[in-house]
């Protein structure tokens, strides 16, 4: 049995696997008479659109839970929701929760693959996954190639972010060097064991990047006052239009949104080609049809090895 709970049940094979499916992603085979249950305890704009277009588009039945009107808000477990929701036949579980490890909960729960839609402030794989395919599609780099070389910063706040774990996983796995770089009231205690370098000033770190990747602020997992003020944050985290001209000419922009326009980015940013966000959203769908043709169909695409 599969299951997508960290970047780490794939490993760089696993990996390379589902970037090399999603590049071919309309010549998946059917996954019909299977059934894809999309569960977002928390909310959610892209993932979830981009997980149930992905299982439709390979022909997948798609079993959707709104959490606002589910049981879940009567005092049902978890864990009976999830055996209910297996109970009607579905073969994968997405889940999303603001509670980190219940991908992992389900999976020990119920016999159904589970994949992790965003688990609290611990991961997000396929969003990491969407990243990569992001970088080498728009780098152009060939199959079965590594990130070797590239330096990427991931910028803001990294404490709360189960982006930022998922993406520091998945690039240096494939070779690239990631500076975190925030106030160190954003920054995660414990960092000498991530494979990172650490900086406190975006601008020391701009002219020697590659990528620049924004965080969200995400003040709904905030206790206490972390920020030093929204203002501030802007003057020295925020990507600005002057920024932007102090990067490297074939410097690209990265956020896996949702985007707060004049905060973390500026507007001007937003719409700038140097800023890939959008194609971030666009490739979610192709990425997790390949995951779910990885997980469902043994890695193989269903052609055999
Ligand atoms: C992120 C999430 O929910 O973790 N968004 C996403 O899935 N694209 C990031 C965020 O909420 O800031």
């Amino acid at each position: 049995m599969r299951h997508l709970r960290t970047i780490d049940d794939l490993g760089v094979d696993g990996i390379q696997r589902v970037l090399d499916l999603a590049r071919d992603a309309n010549s998946l085979p059917s996954l019909r008479g299977r059934a894809v249950a999309s569960l977002f305890f928390e909310s959610s704009t892209r993932t979830r659109l981009s997980f149930e277009t992905a299982a439709r588009r390979l022909s997948a039945e798609v079993l959707s839970l709104a959490p606002g009107v589910s049981s879940a808000n009567k005092g049902e477990s978890l864990r009976d929701t999830l055996l209910t929701v297996e109970a009607m036949g579905a073969d994968v579980l997405v889940v999303r929760h603001a509670r980190a490890g219940v991908p992992g909960r389900a999976a020990a729960w119920t016999s159904a693959t589970v994949v992790n839609a965003g688990d609290g402030a611990h991961e997000h794989p396929t969003q990491a996954l969407v990243d990569l395919f992001t970088l080498v599609t728009r780098l152009q780099i060939s199959q079965g190639r590594g990130l070797e070389g590239l330096r990427i910063a991931i910028v803001g706040d990294v404490a709360h972010s189960r982006v930022a774990r998922s993406g520091v996983r998945a690039f240096t796995a494939l070779g690239a060097q990631v500076t975190l770089v925030g106030p160190p009231t954003l920054l995660p205690p414990g960092l000498e064991t991530w494979p990172v370098e650490v900086a406190y000033e975006l601008d020391e770190v701009l002219p020697k990047v590659d990528v620049v990747y924004l965080l969200r602020l995400q003040e709904e997992r905030m206790q206490g006052a972390l920020l030093p003020g929204r203002r501030e944050y802007r003057a020295r985290y925020g990507m600005t239009r002057e920024r932007v001209a102090r990067l490297g000419g074939d410097a690209l922009v990265m956020h896996p949104g949702p985007m707060v326009r004049g905060l973390e980015i500026a507007d001007e940013v937003a719409e700038d080609p140097r800023c890939v966000a959008r194609e971030q959203a666009v490739h979610g769908v192709a990425v997790r049809m390949a995951v779910l043709s990885y997980l469902l169909e043994g890695g193989t695409g269903g052609r055999g090895v």
